[in-house]
């Protein structure tokens, strides 16, 4: 029940030619993957994930034996932040307000903090490093906020880090705080399935059990023929045109709701396919750059540049096939000019500007194509999810790079640490200092 349309132009691709061309190595991809999943160094853990009933159930328990919560504030950043406020937004039924303090701007940081009740805040930690400066200078803050607000702060932090390594295992182990562990399997980007996305998103009422299902069944299309393998298919899309210079992909919903949606895919599509190296080591500098857009909102803005400026961008469309609710456009005496829309529904307007905007493109030879959704609900939302990991992880195979390492942001997090004078990072600084940071 998700369609994959293509639209892809006059300068488009003979699909069912080009599919036949690179079966064989889309199979390898697919193989290589399934096979390297049981190797935790191989990062993909995140397949099995959908699987794991038992943690499903801890978290869910977990949640109702906190009814008292009002607000949850995450804390995170990056793949620890970016799927459950993609999700939320667009499934949230609203029982529990979430905030997401992913940035160590002040200002907004005190606007929260002074918004916030604390006998009614919970606050979640996360962080698979255990480490990130961002997360841990908001939770020293927050931890301390707490403290002197409540009489059992340790009541109103959960943390959720990596079962092991970094900072935060420990100190949550030593203070009795509870903790929920990601997977080490998992890395961060991959993460919103496991309790990374699914704690803070049972507070926000998502029917976990559908998304998770909903991720099964892209499993399922991902480990099967290619006839019917969607990722496989949209990854071989995208390879195609990036070999023609189509070096930017812009993903666009055509929905409010998932108006974050854009960001947690950029943030997945970029870090595991900016990759200097090939898995020889070889300089290979791979990557397209992805960027976000909103339909029907940037029809009004960047869709000038996608069809009449440069030939460099694929468009992956989103868009729903059917509305949860829907309003009608009355007619008004005095507006006859408007007839056109009177009696006609909301999501008649929004599902015809999709696909003029489409149509529009491929026939300014700027291809495009559509993932149809049957409608905005976990289990859809579950699907798309975990079909756009599998796209990026068959991209990864394509190019012969390692999907799921980052050391680009690593060296960031490193200089950091130098500049802010962490213990064991003084060599770094004094060359930092050398070259004129500090
Ligand atoms: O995808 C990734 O690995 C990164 O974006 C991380 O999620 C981000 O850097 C935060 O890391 P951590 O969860 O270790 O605090």
């Amino acid at each position: 029940n998700n369609l994959f349309s293509e639209r892809i132009g006059p300068e488009g691709i003979d699909w069912p030619a080009m599919l036949a061309a690179h079966a064989r190595s889309l199979e390898v991809a697919r193989d290589a993957l399934l096979e390297r999943k049981s190797n935790p160094e191989a990062f993909l853990g995140w397949i099995d994930v959908p699987e794991d009933t038992e943690t499903l159930r801890r978290v869910l328990r977990y949640r109702q034996a906190n009814g008292w919560v009002e607000d949850l504030v995450v804390l995170g950043i990056g793949g620890s932040a970016l799927g459950a406020q993609a999700v939320s937004a667009a499934l949230g039924n609203g029982s529990v307000r979430l905030h997401f303090v992913d940035n160590v701007e002040p200002e907004p940081i005190i606007g929260l903090l002074r918004t916030l009740e604390p006998h009614k805040t919970l606050v979640n930690v996360i962080s698979k490093s255990g480490s990130t400066a961002e997360t841990m200078a908001a939770f020293l803050v927050f931890r301390q906020w707490l403290e002197l607000a409540v009489t059992d702060w340790k009541k109103h932090v959960v943390v959720t880090t990596d079962p092991a390594k970094g900072i935060l295992r420990p100190y949550a182990e030593a203070e009795g705080l509870t903790a929920f562990e990601v997977p080490p399997s998992v890395g961060g980007r991959f993460s919103v399935t496991c309790p990374v996305g699914t704690l803070p998103l049972a507070f926000a009422g998502v029917d976990l059990e559908s998304l998770l299902a909903g991720a099964r069944k892209s499993n399922e299309q991902a480990r099967g023929a290619l006839e019917h393998n969607l990722p496989a298919q949209t990854a071989l899309v995208n390879h195609l045109f990036s070999q023609r210079g189509k070096n930017i992909v812009v993903f666009m919903p055509y929905s409010t709701r998932l108006r974050y949606l854009p960001d947690w895919f950029v943030q997945l599509h970029d870090e595991s396919l900016g990759k200097m190296r090939d898995r020889q080591g070889n300089e290979v500098r791979t990557g397209t750059t992805a960027v976000r857009a909103i339909g029907t909102t940037d029809q009004h803005a960047q869709v000038q540049l996608f069809r009449e400026g440069p030939r460099d961008k694929l468009t992956t469309f989103v868009r729903l096939l059917a509305p949860s609710e829907n309003l009608e456009i009355p007619a008004v005496k005095g507006l006859e000019g408007l007839e056109y829309l009177f009696g006609k529904s909301f999501f008649e307007l929004l599902d015809a500007e999709a696909k003029a905007t489409a149509h529009a493109l491929a026939k300014a030879g700027q291809p495009n194509y559509t993932l149809a959704l049957e409608k905005l609900d976990a289990y859809n939302l579950g699907w798309l999810l975990q079909h756009l990991m599998w796209q990026t992880a068959f991209l990864g195979e394509l190019w012969n790079i390692n999907a799921f390492d980052q050391p680009g942001v690593e060296l960031g997090k490193e200089y950091t640490y130098a500049l802010m004078g962490r213990k064991g990072w003084e060599t770094l600084a004094q060359e930092l200092k050398a070259e004129g940071v500090e």
